[in-house]
């Protein structure tokens, strides 16, 4: 069989890689009731998967309960084996991947597959860091007592995963849950099904055993209450919005579930007189137009100096209006449709906004004629900082400019906003580097740089931008507990 998806139709090499079921306990679960979904681009049908509610997830979380003993028993290296030969079938069937990643999420083909490259890293990452769960033994506080720490896996982990990194957001929290021994019930995004129930078979491929890996595909709010409310389920990941993240955290405390939450941003990029401005340039379409604007790290609020202003203005407008729109599977195009309709009016809204108040539009601001989501890549200047594109994360291609004088108001203006997930900055001055990255409020900062994401950092935010840090050592922190073993022992024989 040959899956065609849609105009620029790419056939599957694999194409039993495109399934329209669930994967529980082994088992690929079908159901009568189903759900939708569509390309981006073309609005047309890819497919469909199953609409599970609260039974099939229970169903689920069953499985991944009776799997995880017998799965945590096994040796670390044992499952850093599984976890490696996963990273290298995802590497082996990239390209297929990729191809069902752009139909259903619209990113650029190229940057799909760079997508699967990220994802498998971190499978690649924590196969590693399996072996190096090392525990403690301490000094005891009195001579009759040793005391030792143990590293235990949590248990059944729930992850609610987005729409923006379909692949990548799964691994960088399957990966550490796997590694310390943790089973998982992975819900991923209604929107994008596909690439997780790929990446779930070529994970039962690896020789994952049946129950460690669960998806469950359906119904958001009730798959949602089971894997927040269940209280097998001791831990609960969830990468998107800060309004979902905060109600859903909220939930998982009457059963006392660790939680980590990776959330949105509202980053800063400041760009200084001396900065090297080409760099600036590059950094800024960097870390605003990857997967057309829709990811967390994306700069929300360019804030730059008064001497370097209208250069850098017109520089990036320049480089925006050359980008190209279109389908991510014609292999042409640089920036492909939005996620879907809503994402289309609140950039607009951000759009109608920061003009109604004065902003300058420099180039792009409109809808895309055509089936498919687009939005036109987008430079305005002098944009206020009450604007909701300033306030907001706008989750668009939408670059608004703001003014700044000196170090202090740079700060002040960048530090102005509730969210600490990623900040950038341009300076050739290194005493001004290191003020300002000590000063910026978030929990990261790319310095001359506008790509800041890899397997090997800790990624995460501050104040409401998050919870927890994945990839790096520190990302199997939250899917181990520690217990204390305190022995009396007789001194003397
Ligand atoms: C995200 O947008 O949630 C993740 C972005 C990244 O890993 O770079």
């Amino acid at each position: 069989m040959t899956v065609l998806l849609q105009d620029y139709a790419l056939p599957l090499s694999r194409s039993d890689l495109f399934i329209e079921a669930a994967y529980v306990g082994g088992k690929w679960a079908t159901d009568t009731d189903r759900m939708e979904v569509t390309n981006p681009a073309t609005g047309e049908l890819i497919g469909t998967v199953p609409n599970f509610g609260a039974k099939q997830t229970s169903l689920a979380v069953d499985a991944a309960t009776a799997a995880q003993k017998p799965w945590a028993a096994l040796t670390a290296g044992y499952r850093g084996a599984v976890l490696r030969e996963w990273a290298r079938l995802v590497l082996e069937h990239a390209r297929d991947l990729a191809t069902i990643m752009t139909a259903e999420q619209g990113k650029p083909i190229a940057e799909a597959r760079g997508e699967v490259v990220y994802a498998a890293s971190f499978l690649e990452w924590f196969a590693e860091e399996a072996r190096r769960i090392d525990g403690e033994v301490i000094q005891p506080h009195a001579s009759d007592r040793r005391l030792l720490v143990r590293k235990e896996p949590v248990g059944v982990v729930a992850a609610i995963t987005p729409w923006n990194f379909p692949l990548a957001m799964i691994t960088r929290k399957a990966g550490p849950a796997l590694a310390a021994g943790c089973t998982i019930v992975i819900k991923p995004s209604e929107l994008t099904p596909f690439s997780a129930l790929a990446l779930a078979k070529l994970g039962e491929e690896a020789g994952i055993p049946a129950g460690v890996l669960n998806v469950v595909t359906g119904d958001a709010a009730q798959i949602g209450d089971v894997l927040t409310g269940d209280p097998r389920i001791r831990k609960f990941t969830f990468t998107g919005s800060t309004s979902i993240g905060k109600m859903l955290a909220a939930r998982c405390m009457d059963t006392v579930k660790r939680v980590s939450l990776e959330l949105g941003g509202n980053a800063p990029f400041i760009v200084f007189d001396d900065a090297d401005i080409d760099a600036a340039v590059d950094g800024a379409i960097a870390a605003k137009f990857r997967n057309s604007g829709q990811t967390c790290v994306c700069t929300n609020r360019f804030i730059v100096q008064e001497g370097i202003y209208d250069e850098f203005a017109n520089r990036l407008s320049e480089r925006v209006g050359k980008l190209v729109v279109g389908p991510g599977l014609d292999g042409r195009s640089d920036q492909g449709p939005l996620i879907d309709q809503r994402a289309v009016a609140r950039v607009s809204a951000h759009v109608e906004d920061a003009v109604g108040r004065g902003a300058t539009l420099m180039t792009g601001g409109t809808t895309v004629c055509g089936p498919g989501t687009f939005f036109s890549p987008t430079v305005l200047r002098d944009v206020p900082a009450d604007a909701l594109l300033c306030r907001e994360e706008t989750f668009g291609p939408v670059a608004g400019l703001l003014k700044f004088r000196d170090e202090a108001e740079a700060i002040a203006m960048a530090n102005d906003t509730r969210s600490g997930l990623a900040s950038y900055l341009f300076t050739r001055d290194l005493d001004r580097s290191i003020r300002m990255t000590e000063a910026l409020e978030y929990g990261m900062v790319g310095l001359n740089t506008g790509v800041i994401s890899t397997e090997v950092a800790p990624f995460g935010g501050i104040k409401e931008s998050g919870l927890g840090r994945e990839g790096s050592r520190h990302g199997i922190d939250d899917y181990v507990e520690l217990k204390l073993v305190c022995t009396a022992i007789k001194t003397t024989p």
